[in-house]
């Protein structure tokens, strides 16, 4: 015989299974960018544009692509010093046909030192002349088209102790390169938003406070900013309420501010398996979702996925078996997916 109390727990139970629950819609899930009151970019490279599968579900979820590599220096300029433009062409071609915007990543980046640029002429002006004539190529080319540009990209050192050195910085100074950055990428596109981009501003409060530091003084120094970019590269150990802290933190000067990179790790987290982690998964992407939402409408500039499927994902080089994104190998809505949603209508 089933003791009575047993028998109600037990139906409780059974009730709470049927109930569809936030992260457990019953339907299919609606588009991301339709439940969303923000655009909603993905990552992308051109040769996924041939996989079809991609290609739609990428088209019915986002409302924004980013070339995940293809508009990076160390793409565009070829060893004999030429630009080459053919896969972020076929990029920006897609998003004109899905009806997409196109944002523009990155300009000036510390990691990438092409041996075009390193071989010039060490006089100043020679190289701030190849400077200014990569940025007004390469902004001019998708003027009217590209909503925004990542100028520059992670400028504060790993640990938040000043800013790094790169080559831009030897040749042209530490701000100077930046500013002039923003300058020559306004002078090619007045109508694109100009970020300054970078990471582990949710883990790092103190890298946080000296991106903002840096934001202060490009603005200071008449740098056009127009937004700040924080990549969200987080792993699911996170601590709760960071992701929503370094957000309302970015927005407190007033600029736009995209989620520019978004992909929550389980392999990287630490002090479980990563099968142990996957339920913090979708409370992270919620929570990030859920904090971009409170922010005033004209500060939502955009909330990018760094890629659409897990198995799209730059963190499987590191492990195969990582589930970072929201959408599973066979491109299926995980719950991370119907929990952000939920967040992101407030
Ligand atoms: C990564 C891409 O995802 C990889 O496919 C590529 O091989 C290297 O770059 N911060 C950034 C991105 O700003 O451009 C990086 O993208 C991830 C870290």
């Amino acid at each position: 015989m089933i003791h009575r109390r047993a028998f109600v727990a037990s139906a409780l139970a059974a009730a709470a299974c049927d109930r569809p629950a936030r992260s457990q819609p019953a339907g299919p899930l609606p588009p991301l960018k339709a439940a969303a009151p923000f655009p909603i970019g993905c990552a992308v490279r051109a040769e996924q544009l041939s996989d079809p599968e991609l290609a739609a579900l990428i088209a019915r979820q986002a409302s924004q692509v980013t070339p995940e590599w293809q508009m990076k220096m160390e793409y565009i300029v070829r060893d004999d010093g030429t630009f080459r433009f053919d896969a972020p062409d076929a990029i920006a071609a897609f998003a004109r046909a899905r009806g997409l915007r196109l944002f523009g990543h990155t300009l000036v980046w510390y990691a990438q030192r092409p041996p075009a640029f390193e071989r010039l002429d060490e006089r100043r002006v020679d190289f701030a002349d190849a400077f200014a004539n990569y940025i007004a190529a390469v902004v001019g080319r998708y003027r009217g088209q590209a909503v925004g540009w990542d100028v520059v990209n992670e400028a504060v050192s790993a640990d938040g102790e000043g800013w790094r050195p790169s080559l831009w910085s030897e040749r042209l100074g530490a701000l100077e390169h930046m500013r002039l950055a923003f300058e020559l990428a306004r002078a090619a596109d007045p109508s694109a938003v100009l970020f300054l981009n970078d990471y582990d501003l949710e883990s790092r409060p103190a890298k946080r406070r000296e991106f903002l530091r840096l934001a202060e003084a490009l603005l200071k120094a008449g740098a056009p900013l127009g937004g700040l970019g924080t990549q969200t590269h987080v792993a699911a150990d996170l601590p709760r309420g960071a992701v929503k802290e370094a957000i309302q933190d970015l927005a407190s000067l007033g600029l736009a501010v995209h989620v520019s990179e978004m992909d929550v790790s389980a392999a990287r987290a630490r002090g479980l398996s990563a099968d142990g982690w996957r339920g913090r998964q979708a409370a992270v992407w919620a929570e990030a979702a859920s904090a971009f939402a409170g922010l005033p409408p004209a500060q939502r500039f955009a909330f990018t996925l760094w890629g659409m499927r897990d198995r799209d994902s730059w963190l499987r080089a590191e492990n195969a078996s990582d589930t970072p994104l929201l959408f599973d190998d066979q491109g299926r809505a995980k719950p991370a997916a119907a929990a952000f949603e939920a967040a992101s209508q407030g």
